[in-house]
């Protein structure tokens, strides 16, 4: 089969769709060779992830990927959300076609260009990452 269980279940019941109107962070990502497009909204309390949502105009792997993120950060410190790579993502997700792993870095950089624009608005300095 080309997808895995995993990823089924997150394209056909994407959690945390949708988009957050009082969003501590939000960060987009694209890729411009397939033209989709990601976007992350994150709400922030206390340096927690409290809320997570996403918008995503792609492909299904761009769906489910962005669907197990917002699962992987939600409740999580912001510094450990700064953590999340495609390669957790795609093992979160039992893997992805070869042709399809460039929509597990979306997500990465969803969260990442997020994050940032939560330390900005918080006027914070991010943590150096590593
Ligand atoms: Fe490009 Fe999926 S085909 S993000």
């Amino acid at each position: 089969m080309l997808y895995s269980e995993k990823v089924m279940d997150h394209l056909l019941r994407p959690r945390n769709a949708g988009s957050i109107e009082d969003a501590s962070g939000v960060g987009e990502a694209g890729n411009m060779a397939c033209g989709d497009i990601m976007r992350m909204y994150l709400k922030v309390e206390d340096g927690i992830i409290e809320d997570v949502k996403f918008e995503t105009f792609g492909c299904g792997s761009a769906i489910a990927v962005s669907s197990i993120a917002t699962e992987m950060i939600k409740g999580k410190p912001v510094s450990e959300a700064a953590k999340l790579t495609n390669k957790a993502v795609l093992s979160a997700l039992d893997g992805l076609p070869k042709n399809k792993i460039h929509c597990s870095l979306l997500a990465e950089e969803a969260v990442k260009s997020a994050l940032e624009d939560y330390y900005k608005k918080a006027g914070e300095t991010p943590p150096k990452s590593g």
